[in-house]
């Protein structure tokens, strides 16, 4: 059995919700707290088994390459200054991962970055994780996904239960559920439907960033025509894909912020720093004193 190696990262989006933070700077690069959201997925994909990390990016992202690369200049100040325990952050990094870059040379859609990173996964299943999900999870979610995966074979979409008139805002999934060993949590797709509205949604299972796919999906993105904006669609190809092959949908466990939403960036911002234990406790303190 083919093991989930690669994780790809459709970075190459214009980010226009974040403007003008995402004018000049990848909104991968945003942090939250002191971590830029792309780290949090990679820290997700290495915890989960991944050991290739392809990302794709696209004009301006070249922040996103420094990011994961070696700063020299940077590791020599710390280590002149005697300043260990940060040599120790920026090292992590660097010596986290190999990262293969792809360019996506116009902003096409999700579908036609994951179809830029075809060559780099090759005849392989693959998982591709949208950095600003950002899952927080006592399991890491995609190592949820790969279990699935694992005991499947097929195609997993993550997805959450999303109540009432928000689901306007998702893919949505046609999905029965299926009994056995992932119980209530897993569910076989029949079909997807992208931002219906409320009364037309076929479920309340909406479709987060993270996926695993096989490499029938990249046939699939190839016969897939442009679809809503003018752009490839993932979601288009993965209903083609259902022709040949079962997917299911899993319910994951772990909490999900919408970080390239600048509500959710916001609240994902103060809920991580409550969590630090460097931080939280002034935090608490001062966000009780606000009085609200
Ligand atoms: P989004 O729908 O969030 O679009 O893309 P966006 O451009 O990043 O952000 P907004 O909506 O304009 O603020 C979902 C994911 O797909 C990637 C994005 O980088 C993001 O991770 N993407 C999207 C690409 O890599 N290429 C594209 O052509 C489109």
């Amino acid at each position: 059995m083919l093991k989930v190696r690669k994780a790809v990262f459709p970075a190459a989006g214009l980010g226009t919700r974040f403007l003008p933070a995402t004018k000049a700077m990848p909104k991968e690069m945003l942090p939250l707290v002191d971590k830029p959201i792309i780290q949090y997925g990679v820290e997700e994909a290495l915890a989960a088994g991944c050991d290739q990390i392809v990302i794709v990016t696209g004009r301006g992202k070249t922040a996103i390459e420094d990011h994961f690369d070696v700063s020299y200049e940077l590791e020599k100040m710390l280590e002149e200054k005697g300043k260990t325990e940060l040599l120790a952050i920026v090292h992590h990094i660097s010596d986290m991962i190999h990262v293969a870059y792809v360019r996506q040379k116009e902003a096409l859609g999700l579908g036609h970055a994951v179809l830029m990173a075809r060559e780099l996964v090759g005849n392989e299943p693959f998982a591709v994780l949208l950095a600003d999900d950002v899952i927080d999870a006592a399991i890491p979610c995609l190592k949820q996904m790969i279990d699935v995966y694992e005991a499947t074979q097929c195609s997993v979409i993550a997805t959450q239960v999303v109540e009432g008139p928000a689901i306007s805002a998702y893919g949505v999934l046609d999905a029965k559920p299926v009994e056995g060993k992932f119980h209530g949590r897993l569910f076989e797709v029949s079909n997807m439907v992208e931002k219906p509205r409320m009364e037309d949604a076929p479920s309340n299972l909406a479709i987060i960033g993270r996926y695993v796919l096989t490499p029938r999906i990249f046939e699939a993105l190839e016969r897939t025509p442009l679809g809503a904006g003018g752009e490839l669609q993932l979601t288009d190809a993965i209903r083609l894909l259902l022709q040949h092959e079962k997917v299911y949908g899993y319910c994951f466990e772990g909490k999900r912020h919408d970080t390239g939403d600048k509500a959710g960036f916001l609240k994902a911002t103060v809920e991580f720093a409550l969590k630090r234990p460097d931080l939280g406790e002034d935090l608490r303190i001062w966000l009780k004193g606000l009085k609200l």
